[in-house]
């Protein structure tokens, strides 16, 4: 392997979940642990690159010498990516975002009743789409967690969000997903020719894709 393979690139990576609060003490999120995005980011980092890490709340270490930018809300993920994009190379977007956000954040603990109350929620901004849109010549890679129909979402999800790559995998595996340092991916390109991988760990699984996304380089 050539060890600085991303010498001169700029990486930037989501990663984590998205935490959008109900009230002072109520918040709704995803499940996410930021291990594959944070060691994305390594990955880069030593293989020459830079790294820039965009991460909601984790229990994770903020990796040595890796540009680690702290958000909690999609809006607030929304914003440091919108302030970046025009200086990177590479979107890596691995990051667990809520879809969806209460539409109204209560000042004031919500009491309890005896009655059923209802939770609006509206949607929040599609990171990846919304770079899709105007992609320039960053090479962009999305991934899709899923629990059923896998690679027909995958394949939508490229098209929908104009990416060049998606890695892809089914959650309800064992050793794939969430908590763990184990996943199980299929990546997939723009031409729809798809990988699938056996159980690796995160840290391959990570080197992976940056072996993947090189096919894209200087084109
Ligand atoms: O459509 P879906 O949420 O399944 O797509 C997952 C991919 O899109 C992931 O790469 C995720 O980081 C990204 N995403 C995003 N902004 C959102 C929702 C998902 O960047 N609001």
């Amino acid at each position: 392997l050539d060890k600085n393979d991303y010498d001169g690139k700029t990486v930037l990576v989501t990663a984590g979940p998205t935490v959008e609060p109900i009230d002072p003490v109520r918040y709704i999120t995803n499940r996410s642990s930021g291990k594959m995005g944070f060691e994305i980011a390594k990955a880069v980092k030593s293989r020459g690159g830079r790294a820039i890490l965009v991460t909601g709340p984790t229990n994770l270490e903020d990796p040595i010498d890796i540009e680690t930018i702290h958000v909690n809300t999609a809006c607030e993920m929304y914003d440091a990516v919108m302030k970046l994009k025009d200086n990177i190379d590479i979107f890596i977007g691995a990051a667990a975002v809520a879809d969806y956000r209460p539409e109204r954040y209560e000042l004031n603990k919500i009491k309890k009743s005896d009655d059923n109350i209802e939770l609006k929620l509206i949607r929040n901004p599609d990171i990846l789409y919304e770079l899709g849109k105007n992609k320039g010549n960053i090479i962009l890679v999305g991934f899709a967690a899923e629990t059923e129909n896998l690679i027909e979402s995958a394949k939508e999800k490229i098209n929908k969000k104009n990416l060049d790559l998606i890695v892809a995998n089914d959650v309800s595996m064992e050793g794939a997903g969430f908590s763990g340092d184990t996943n199980i991916v299929n990546i997939i390109d723009k031409d729809l020719n798809i990988k699938e991988y056996p159980l690796m760990s995160k840290t391959d699984v990570a080197h992976t894709i940056l072996d993947e996304i090189k096919k894209y380089f200087n084109l």
